[in-house]
């Protein structure tokens, strides 16, 4: 049942996307004319979407394939440094949406406002030797201040949280959005998205067939032994060796350290994870706007497990993940998968928690 409040306020989100206003270059732009002598007309009909992280490994890929995405009318692209460059850079793509570029913690506010979806891939990457839970202090500052944001900028965005630990960072936000009042755990989404996109192609190699044909479902949470990914459920049916099974879940669990160790201290992934970031940001964008039947795992708040938060697939729509789906028949292979990933969860679901309550 939805109020006529909340009846008004999507009237007021559709209109806004239909008509929106006119926005200025950003200052710092290098044109000749003045911004009042151009004619632009502004954006395309659309969705305002932010990106904070915008200058970094993840953040500068995602934020050129946000400005292709045809559903996106404004790109706001937030990071503490460096965002005055990439801004420009990526203003200059010929296509719809409207970039404008925010740098430095006093502009935060100004860079959520009124946002629709809001994509944060901030923090610090995993380092050759680090674990995700090594970044969890730098990276669980970082989420909370990004955090206290949103609550007091845009409290009815869809939030995509990419900075890891994502097990402990989800717990984090939805505790400062508790704090702040403005908690709605559908508008809260761990991007898992990536692992989902390396099981697709593992699988498909093993398979012999185009990764685009195969879907796995990818449960748990986003570190180890908790990325579980559910090879008797892959679409089109098949069957595995045991061999199989082993190498394909060892690679799929283990595919965030096959690239940080091939980049060798140059970070993580960036470019397949702005892929698959995208790839998860348009299906929200999908969903906003009504289409049906948008499906994809997620880490959020969920009754599928005792624990409080988890990863399946979940139904994305106008007011985010409006539906969880159970975790569907499980092998014996995988319920001794599940029991090591809830073990694994539950500390670190802990650990987000007791971190905002310090
Ligand atoms: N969810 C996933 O599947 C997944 C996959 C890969 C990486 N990651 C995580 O994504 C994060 C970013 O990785 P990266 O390789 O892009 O790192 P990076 O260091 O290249 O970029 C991070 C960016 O965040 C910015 N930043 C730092 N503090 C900030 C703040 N308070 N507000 C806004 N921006 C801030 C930095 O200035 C930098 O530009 C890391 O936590 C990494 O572990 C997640």
């Amino acid at each position: 049942m939805h109020t006529t409040s909340e009846a008004n306020q999507r009237i007021a989100r559709i209109a806004a996307h239909l008509h929106p206003p006119n926005f200025q270059m950003i200052e710092g732009n290098s044109s000749n004319i003045g911004r009042m002598d151009c004619r632009a007309k502004g954006a395309a009909p659309g969705f305002k979407v932010a990106i904070i992280g915008a200058a970094g490994g993840i953040g500068q890929p995602l934020s050129m394939l946000m400005k292709m995405n045809p559903l996106v009318s404004v790109l706001h692209l937030y990071d503490v440094v460096n965002t005055p460059g990439v801004t420009a850079d990526i203003s200059h793509m010929d296509t719809g949406a409207v970039v404008r570029g925010f740098v430095g913690k006093d502009k935060l506010d100004e860079a959520l406002t009124g946002m629709d979806l809001v994509i944060v891939p901030a923090g610090v990457p995993r380092k050759p030797g680090m674990t995700r839970d090594d970044l969890f202090n730098i990276n669980a500052g970082i989420v909370k201040t990004i955090c206290e944001g949103i609550a007091r900028s845009c409290p009815r965005a869809i939030v995509n949280l990419i900075s890891n630990p994502v097990n402990s960072t989800v717990p984090i936000a939805a505790e400062v959005f508790k704090k702040a009042g403005t908690y709605d755990p559908k508008l809260l989404l761990g991007v898992t998205m990536l692992d989902v996109v390396r099981a697709n192609t593992f699988v498909a190699e093993v398979l012999g067939l185009d990764p685009r044909e195969v879907d796995v479902p990818v449960v748990g949470g986003h570190a180890g032994v908790t990325i579980l990914p559910l090879l008797s459920q892959v679409k089109p049916p098949c069957s595995f060796t045991p061999e199989e099974i082993n190498h394909l879940t060892d690679r799929i669990q283990n595919g965030g350290t096959e690239v940080v160790e091939a980049k060798a201290g140059a970070g993580s992934a960036t470019l397949s994870m702005a892929y698959a970031a995208v790839k998860f940001a348009d299906a929200c964008l999908r969903g906003l706007r009504g289409d049906a039947g948008v499906i994809e795992c997620s880490f959020v708040q969920s009754q599928v497990t005792e624990l409080p938060f988890f990863a399946t697939k979940v139904r994305l729509g106008r007011s985010g993940a409006e539906e969880i789906f159970p975790l569907g028949p499980l092998n014996e292979y995988e319920r001794a998968g599940l029991e090591k990933a809830k073990t694994e969860l539950a500390t670190s679901i802990d650990k987000g928690v007791s971190f905002t309550r310090k």
